[in-house]
């Protein structure tokens, strides 16, 4: 059994997707052959290509953007549906899952994303295995040291549950969405005061700048040599 575990996220370094595939490396069956791919903004060499539809299962991990999919893994996927369609042999056993994380605290936002995936599936003439979608996925750097399955990271170990059980069965299963066990009310909080109010501030911007509106005067942003540049 091959298995493609794929990274989409366009980010360098460490990735809320990459997280996710370490977490599902391990429950995956023991006897696969495991190959992992990243998708930057480098485009997949012809042979890679080749390499993904000979995979039984291919796994994608990436992160909701704009409610869809992120334009590096959008390439990769338009050029497999048309790999798919210049080949004469269709490879009709692919089993395709995708572990969507997004920034808002629900992971139901994931919802169009994965019937993009299931779309894609149809179109290349691949099997949707399942999906799962789980929100703050910018948590999970900072909660890396906690078991899988406990704490705030129980429901992430009933997605990977849902996952592996529709990979091992071979079944096709709805996808699950989920999110923290970790207070909503809380999760906006810090997200606020450590990231949004944080990143304004290395901007030079005011909290109260990040809630403007469109149609509103300009921002005005201090320059170095005490001019303001507008925005
Ligand atoms: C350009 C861009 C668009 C995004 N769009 C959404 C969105 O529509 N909904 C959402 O909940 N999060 C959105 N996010 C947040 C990411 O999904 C979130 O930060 C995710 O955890 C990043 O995962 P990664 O580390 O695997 O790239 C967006 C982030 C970026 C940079």
């Amino acid at each position: 059994m091959n298995i493609a575990l794929i990274n989409g996220s366009p980010k360098g370094g460490a990735t809320n997707s990459g997280f996710l595939l370490e977490k599902l490396r391990p429950l995956l069956p023991q006897e696969a052959a495991i190959s992992t791919y990243r998708i930057g903004p480098k485009a997949l060499k012809n042979e890679q290509y080749l390499e993904l539809l000979a995979m039984d299962m291919l796994v994608l991990a990436f992160p909701l953007y704009f409610d869809a999919i992120p334009s590096h893994l959008l390439r990769m996927l338009t050029e497999m549906e048309r790999s798919t369609q210049s080949s004469n042999q269709r490879p009709q056993t692919v089993r395709v899952y995708a572990m969507i994380n997004n920034g808002f605290f629900e992971g139901d936002q994931c919802k169009l994303a994965v019937e993009l995936i299931r779309n894609w599936c149809e179109r290349c003439g691949f099997m949707f295995g399942t999906a799962f979608g789980h929100g703050a996925g910018e948590m999970f750097g900072s909660v890396g040291h906690v078991p899988v399955g406990s704490g705030p990271l129980k429901n992430l170990g009933l997605a990977l549950e849902h996952l592996v059980g529709s990979i091992r069965s071979g079944e096709s299963t709805e996808p699950f969405f989920t999110q923290p066990n970790f207070p909503r009310g809380l999760w906006k909080l810090s997200s606020t005061q450590l990231f949004w109010n944080a990143t304004a501030k290395k901007n030079s911007l005011k909290p109260k700048d990040l809630r403007r509106r469109p149609g509103m005067p300009p921002i005005r942003l201090p320059q170095s040599g005490g001019k303001r540049q507008d925005v």
